[in-house]
């Protein structure tokens, strides 16, 4: 088959922007000093208890990536570069937190850094040097058999005071806004991140709610998500709801 010049370029353009989005940066990474196995119930993302234990404990802080806490809920692969003691593979880490250490991107839970390593011995190698020279990429977040979930911030406060997060969001794009929408009169209203992952609103409509999440790529596109499931009208704090949507990966 011969190719004409500009089909050529176009390929050779394709396979660059492709290689680009999973190339790898480098960088380095440390762990929670005091943190038992996993990560922290009070991480910045305002994901509490979740934020510690979700995808086995393998979280972590991020510095820069936590875009002002766009970067909540994030997954990244991360591996250690000493071919001694670490594996190709590395780890896949969910953001549910904020730190910087020295020079480093990561601040991980202590499971997820001895993770990087070959072997249990190279782990505990890894964990005496403290921080090492690690490189990342951007990866999709995967939570097999379950849906987008709504989980009422405990400081919520009915009906005056609405608070959430949403949990088990799959793929590689960005909630970067929210609208909460009356059900019967089809009335919404944006709302605030008021820090991290957290959503609120001081006046929130009455009746059932609807969500909408507006998903935004890397490269631009977006798109807004209306889940299947309502916001009861009697909402609780401290409770979860099922959205009954996911996004595909
Ligand atoms: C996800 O939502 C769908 C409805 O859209 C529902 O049928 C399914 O049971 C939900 N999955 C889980 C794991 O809750």
């Amino acid at each position: 088959m011969a190719l004409s010049l500009p089909s050529l370029l176009i390929l050779l353009t394709t396979l660059l922007l492709t290689t680009e989005a999973t190339t790898f940066i480098h960088s380095r990474a440390a762990y929670y000093p005091n943190s038992d196995e996993h990560g922290t119930d009070v991480g910045a993302c305002g994901f509490g208890s979740f934020g510690a234990t979700i995808n086995g404990g393998d979280v972590s802080a991020a510095s820069d990536l936590y875009r002002n806490g766009v970067g909540c809920g994030d997954c990244y692969q991360v591996r250690c570069t000493n071919s001694h003691y670490c594996s190709d593979k590395g780890v896949t880490v969910v953001i549910t937190d904020q730190g910087s250490g020295p020079n480093t991107d990561f601040i991980l839970s202590r499971r997820a850094f001895g993770r990087m390593a070959q072997t249990k011995d190279a782990a505990a190698s890894l964990l005496a040097l403290g921080v090492v020279d690690i490189e990342y990429r951007r990866v999709s977040c995967s939570y097999p058999n379950k849906n987008i979930t709504i989980k009422i911030d405990e400081n919520s406060n009915y009906p005056y005071y609405l608070a959430f997060v949403l949990w088990y969001q799959q793929g590689d794009k960005d909630i970067t806004a929210v609208q909460l929408c009356e059900t019967q009169n089809f009335v919404c209203k944006l709302l605030d991140r008021s820090y991290g992952a957290v959503w609120t609103t001081t006046s929130p409509p009455s009746g059932p709610l609807s969500l909408r999440m507006l998903l935004s790529g890397e490269d631009g596109d977006e798109s807004w998500i209306v889940p299947v499931n309502n916001i009861p009208e009697n909402w609780k704090a401290g409770e979860t709801y099922d959205t009954g949507v996911q996004i595909d990966i």
